[in-house]
């Protein structure tokens, strides 16, 4: 794996804070292809919200909601399992239509949007709606879904392109489909679920990729960091920010969790702002409190 390094390319872990059982982690990264226009612009990113596991009923979800609007971002992005079960997708999706942002929600696919689970790789996926069904439950929540495509999003006489890739981790993603879609010289953010889209050759003509999946690997341990997390490089890809294979990615650690264990792993909803321009820190790396 090659790895490219631009000085003007930086991250800002800028402020992390815990509210309840869920962290707003508040990352700002100078993009050199971002366009003027879109200085300061902020994303806000939700996945794995799994709703109808144990701790993820409709009330927690409806608090992923109200905590991500509270951020006030002009975007809203949805990195997939938002539901646990595929059978589940009726009962919660309509909560998500309380999503709001100026710019819009955008959302691409996960594993178990696909009845896709972990031991999937051996017995077979479990029935789930068709990639159809979900953009019409998703357009029902007022949410645009993205599967293997681009769309411009502009502002004044500038754009930007928005890639969904679907998910990797089921070997549904079809990045070269989405970027046929867009324009190669403008700048493209790529929503996925499984930060294995990173070994994608392709991926180096996004300029920021924002995954989830992981969970951060859930169970962490001070200098060791997790245990597992369903991706490749593991110890690397589970949380946070870095760069790979001539792009930039940041991996959220998620708002839920599909078994019922978090250790110094909370959940996460991410504030992410895209700067085209080096400004100051916007606070000290990784400050915490509570509210
Ligand atoms: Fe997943």
């Amino acid at each position: 794996m090659t790895e490219r390094c631009t000085p003007d390319l930086c991250g800002q872990r800028a402020r992390s804070a815990s509210q309840g059982s869920i962290t707003v982690e508040r990352v700002a990264l100078v993009l050199p292809r971002l366009p003027a226009e879109f200085n300061a612009m902020t994303v806000a990113v939700v996945s794995d919200i799994h709703a109808g596991s144990r701790n993820s009923g409709r009330a927690s979800v409806a608090e992923v909601v109200e905590r991500t609007n509270a951020l006030g971002a002009d975007l809203i992005v949805v990195l997939g399992d938002v539901v646990h079960s595929a059978a589940n997708a009726n009962s919660y999706l309509p909560v998500l239509s309380g999503l709001e942002a100026n710019e819009g929600v955008y959302a691409c696919l996960g594993n178990h949007e696909h009845g896709f689970v972990w031991y999937s790789r051996y017995l077979g996926a479990s029935r789930a709606p068709s990639v159809d069904r979900w953009r019409a439950l998703y357009a029902e929540a007022g949410i645009q879904l993205l599967v293997n495509e681009a769309k411009p999003l502009p502002r004044g006489r500038s754009r930007i392109w928005l890639l969904g890739v679907d998910d990797a981790y089921s070997g549904n993603d079809d990045l070269a489909a989405a970027l046929a879609q867009a324009r190669a010289s403008e700048f493209c953010l790529a929503l996925t679920h499984s930060p294995d889209l990173v070994d994608d050759p392709q991926v180096r003509e996004v300029d920021l990729v924002l995954a989830g999946h992981t969970h951060g690997g859930q169970i962490c341990f001070p200098l060791m960091g997790p245990l597992f997390a369903p991706c490749r490089q593991f110890r690397r890809r589970a949380a946070g920010l870095l760069r790979a294979n001539g792009t930039t990615m940041y991996v959220t650690r998620g708002s839920g969790e599909a078994l019922p264990v978090r250790i110094n792993c909370p959940r996460e909803i991410s504030l992410v702002s895209l700067m085209c321009v080096q400004g100051p820190p916007l606070a000290r790396d990784r400050e915490r409190f509570r509210t």
